[in-house]
């Protein structure tokens, strides 16, 4: 986004769709097939689907919806969400607004390094074996440049090598390679580069070839992003205080730090999504790092600073703005003109800021009023649809068929709900 465009809209949500497209036209992000992708309702023509996946037999719609107020490494950003979960977009908005007020999110993500393993059982004498393996390193980044010749071309390839001995009794080692991969996410290229060097390592090390794979834990492509926030925006220092209390209650048990990591990839995930990104690839790959030491804990914290919170939160982030989805759907295309991310990397910070900002405003909720009173609006949001189930617990009531309400209402936000605290 340019710099003079400004993330903050003012009554965004009480406006009716159309309006909301408008308001988002004005902002000259989107291109013509963007705009009347969006105008016609999104989705995906089933001739696209069935070429995209097997056995199609129709298309599976989520909302999609924009957080506000997203101010990142000083630039605005809108952030488009693709979710089920009422309250998760007003949430990130709320809080992003909140983190406004101190000069917005800021990050780094590191260099675009891929990890690709490929793995030897029964190798006599392991330890000799990597020895070889390391002494050949040229020749193994070059076998693996080769394979990938584009990508050479514009910048990327293989940049280091690493052999790791997982039981030298068995025989059983594995050679990394870390391989840059620009702007994609890069599972394709690290893939080909895996099974390019593996005659090569066999060759090498002796023992039996297996895997030749990536490794979603991408440890060398690492996303840091940080936040302040004053007491002020918050709505006072207990509440502040709160939070901070909430986060060593997460690093100090996996319990609760399985949920605040929830609340945190409910917004990662949802912008995600939108973005036409492998989400199952960044869970997995942020579970696994959270739990890097041994134990399971936060992938961010917040801690009190004079008048405040700080917040920080790292977590390996693969994803790409070429390749993939990026190349098929429209309505991911027109999310990455929405977001205007010109670099993989500048995407990940963006993804990880949303991720703070939905674990903040989930522990502000739970650290003030708590989760309750907003389910129950959310409650009613759902009974408006005729859809809320009788098995929903003591909250449930029978669906009342007010969907012609729901229709009238359409045009609100999820303002009301649990991790929202207020209008975005
Ligand atoms: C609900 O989707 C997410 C929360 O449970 C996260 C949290 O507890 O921090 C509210």
């Amino acid at each position: 986004m340019s710099q003079h465009v400004s993330s903050r809209i003012s009554g965004f949500y009480k406006r009716c769709l159309e309006e909301r497209l408008r308001a988002i036209q004005a902002l000259g992000l989107l291109d013509e097939e963007a705009l009347a992708h969006l105008a016609s309702g999104g989705g995906l023509p089933t001739a696209v689907a069935d070429r995209m996946c097997e056995n199609v037999i129709a298309t599976h719609a989520l909302p999609l919806g924009l957080a506000l107020n997203f101010r990142v490494n000083q630039r605005d950003v809108l952030v488009p969400m693709a979710v089920e979960e009422p309250s998760v977009i007003a949430a990130a908005s709320n809080a992003a607004r909140m983190v406004r007020r101190s000069g917005g999110f800021s990050g780094e993500a590191d260099p675009p390094i891929m990890t690709a393993q490929v793995q030897l059982d029964d190798v006599p004498d392991a330890e000799a074996a990597a020895g070889r393996l390391e002494a050949a390193r040229a020749s193994l980044l070059a076998a693996g440049d080769a394979a990938i010749p584009r990508m050479v071309a514009r910048g990327g390839g293989c940049r280091d090598l690493e052999v790791r001995v997982l039981s030298a009794e068995l025989g059983v080692l594995v050679v990394h390679l870390y391989v840059e991969v620009g702007d994609a996410m890069g599972a394709n290229l690290v893939d080909t580069v895996a099974e390019a060097v593996a005659p090569l390592v066999q060759r090498i090390a002796g023992g039996t070839l297996g895997l030749r794979i990536l490794s979603n834990l991408t440890v060398r492509r690492l996303v840091r992003v940080t936040a302040t926030v004053t007491d002020d925006a918050l709505g006072g220092a207990d509440v502040a205080s709160g939070i901070a209390r909430a986060s060593r209650f997460a690093e100090l048990d996996p319990y609760r730090a399985t949920t605040h990591n929830k609340g945190f990839m409910n917004g990662l995930d949802a912008a995600a999504v939108a973005l036409g990104q492998d989400f199952r690839a960044i869970e997995a790959g942020a579970h696994a790092y959270a739990s890097i030491g041994g134990r399971y804990r936060p992938l961010s914290t917040w801690e009190r600073i004079p008048g405040g919170l700080v917040g920080r939160a790292e977590l390996p982030l693969a994803v790409g703005t070429v390749g993939g989805a990026t190349e098929v759907h429209a309505g991911v295309r027109a999310a990455l003109q929405l977001v205007g991310a010109k670099s993989a990397r500048e995407l990940a910070v963006v993804l990880a800021s949303v991720g703070l900002a939905s674990n903040l405003a989930a522990l502000r909720a739970l650290a003030s009023e708590g989760i309750q009173r907003g389910h129950m609006r959310l409650h009613e949001r759902k009974r408006a649809l005729g859809v809320t189930s009788t098995a929903g617990g003591e909250a449930a009531g029978p669906a009342s068929g007010e969907g012609k309400r729901f229709a009238a209402e359409r045009a609100e936000a999820p303002r009301a709900v649990h991790q929202a605290g207020g209008g975005t």
